[in-house]
């Protein structure tokens, strides 16, 4: 039996988030250049995206680039930069078609102006669409986002909109970039490598790890398929027992 017809469509995961690691892993077993591995890597998005939209996903959300990813050599930023913006208004049409609306979490600001144009206007033409939301995390690390947090509370509570005694997770929640999406049931992380790299910490208190040896290029429709499906033969417990879960 193929892999897709195994899922069950009642039990999909409503968010995906994933870690889009191994493109220059890739890149470098061709005998290429590390960006040729994140160009192609777009294939891949575009692939996960449909594949998710196929089972019934709300939300998936990508791991794009990290406020740690400043620290790479000065080429591939800017060549990551540029592929970004050019990828953002050339997927315009395909996110249409899939009925992607765009959104993204991160610090925005921080990204070259011709990116933050080419999202703003990605965002405003998806606007309207509602089968799937694509999410890309751009600039973002989850202990910056849980910081500015903070920082917003703490600033409430100094000009007396807020008490002390009324801050809860709901409220945090509504501080988080990420207020907008349901927590993610399952995180995908590719390349084989195991750590979270400062992703979605907060959001992630009782999500489901799947890690895979796939090198993001790779990674296409039949592999998100094989990740929901170990997703849907694990018990998510929440701290309770199994008898308490029928
Ligand atoms: C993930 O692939 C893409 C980004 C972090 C932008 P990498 O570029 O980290 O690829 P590896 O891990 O070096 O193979
Ligand atoms: C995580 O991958 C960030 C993205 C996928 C954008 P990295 O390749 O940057 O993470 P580390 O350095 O291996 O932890
Ligand atoms: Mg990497």
């Amino acid at each position: 039996m193929d892999i897709f017809s195994q899922i069950d469509l009642t039990k999909s995961p409503k968010h995906i988030a994933i870690i889009m690691d191994g493109n220059g892993r890739w890149a470098k077993k061709q005998g290429q250049e590390r960006l040729f591995g994140h160009s192609i890597g777009v294939d891949s998005v575009r692939d996960t995206l449909s594949a998710a939209k196929k089972i019934g996903v709300k939300y998936v959300t990508f791991y794009a680039f990290s406020t740690e990813n400043w620290g790479r050599p000065q080429d591939e930023v800017e060549g990551l930069m540029d592929l970004m913006v050019k990828t953002i208004a050339n997927e315009v049409p395909a996110m249409n078609e899939n009925g992607a609306k765009l959104w993204s979490i991160g610090d925005v600001s921080g990204l070259p102006q011709d990116c933050q144009d080419e999202l703003r206007i990605a965002k405003e033409k998806t606007a309207q669409n509602s089968t799937i939301n694509m999410i890309l995390a751009l600039n973002y690390s989850s202990r910056w986002e849980i910081t500015e947090a903070i920082k917003n509370i703490a600033e409430k509570v100094e000009n007396g909109l807020l008490k002390s005694t009324e801050i809860n997770e709901k409220l945090i929640n509504e501080e988080m970039n990420t207020q907008h999406f349901p927590d993610p049931e399952l995180l995908i992380r590719t390349s084989g490598e195991q750590r979270l790299s400062n992703f979605l910490l907060w959001q992630m208190a009782y999500t489901e790890f799947y890690f895979t040896d796939v090198l993001w290029p790779d990674f296409r429709e039949e592999d998100l398929f094989k990740a929901v499906l170990e997703y849907q033969h694990r018990e998510r417990r929440f701290g309770q027992v199994s008898e308490q879960l029928i």
